[in-house]
């Protein structure tokens, strides 16, 4: 942990694909950057956030480079399975890990099986931290009550902090930057970002 409280190895995993792994970690790992040093890791062998940052000032390390990485924040930016051996590995090692899921009951249920693999992890290391975060929330729309039934049969928290579906978020992928590079039209995504990340902190 760093002064500022957040964590500093972040894994971002969830066994699908499409669920915002790499925008989340990419973000973050942007939003960390204004705290301290922070590198991402790019642990996906489709690389996605690698080509993504091609052009921004954030660091990606690939390879053993991502768990040598020396930064205050490090964020694993994870492939789409939690038997992948980085994915396996990143969890072992990581303080916190986030699971960004769609919000819709289908897409919880389907991160049962990760969900029960990081509780197991936290039943070796209790300090782990984790939560699910939901991603591409409609703007100006609430969770289904379904979505909050479900959620409360999960034994990991949910984040109060809610990352709505905004299309700065592609556009910050087209450019190779991050929210927090495209001025006040990306204001409200930066507010999503910021919020996840202040809410990280214990
Ligand atoms: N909050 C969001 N608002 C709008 N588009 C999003 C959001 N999160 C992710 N996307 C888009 O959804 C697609 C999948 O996201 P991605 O981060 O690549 O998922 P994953 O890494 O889990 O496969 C991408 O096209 C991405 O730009
Ligand atoms: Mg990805």
């Amino acid at each position: 942990m760093t002064a500022k409280g957040a964590p500093r190895r972040l894994t971002v995993l969830n066994a699908k694909g499409g669920t915002g792994k790499t925008t989340l970690a990419v973000q973050l790992a942007a939003g960390l950057a204004r705290r301290g040093s922070a590198v991402l890791g790019d642990l996906d062998p489709q690389g996605s956030a690698t080509q993504w940052l091609r052009s921004a000032a954030l660091p990606v390390h690939v390879g053993e480079d991502a768990w040598r990485a020396q930064a205050d924040h490090v964020v694993w930016d994870c492939p789409p399975s939690v038997e992948h051996p980085a994915a396996q590995r990143a969890l072992r090692n990581t303080d916190a890990v986030l699971v960004p899921v769609l919000p819709s009951p289908l897409d919880l249920w389907a991160s049962w099986r990760l969900v029960e693999a990081i509780r197991a992890e936290q039943a070796r290391r209790p300090a782990l931290r984790a939560w699910l975060v939901i991603n591409q929330l409609e703007p100006d729309s609430a969770l289904s009550t379904a979505m909050h039934e479900a959620l409360r049969e999960f034994e990991l928290p949910a984040l109060r902090a809610v990352v709505r579906r905004r299309a700065i978020y592609r556009t910050a992928a087209l450019q190779g930057v991050s929210v927090y590079d495209l001025g006040p039209r990306a204001q409200a995504a930066v507010a999503d970002i910021e919020a996840v990340i202040e809410e990280m902190q214990p």
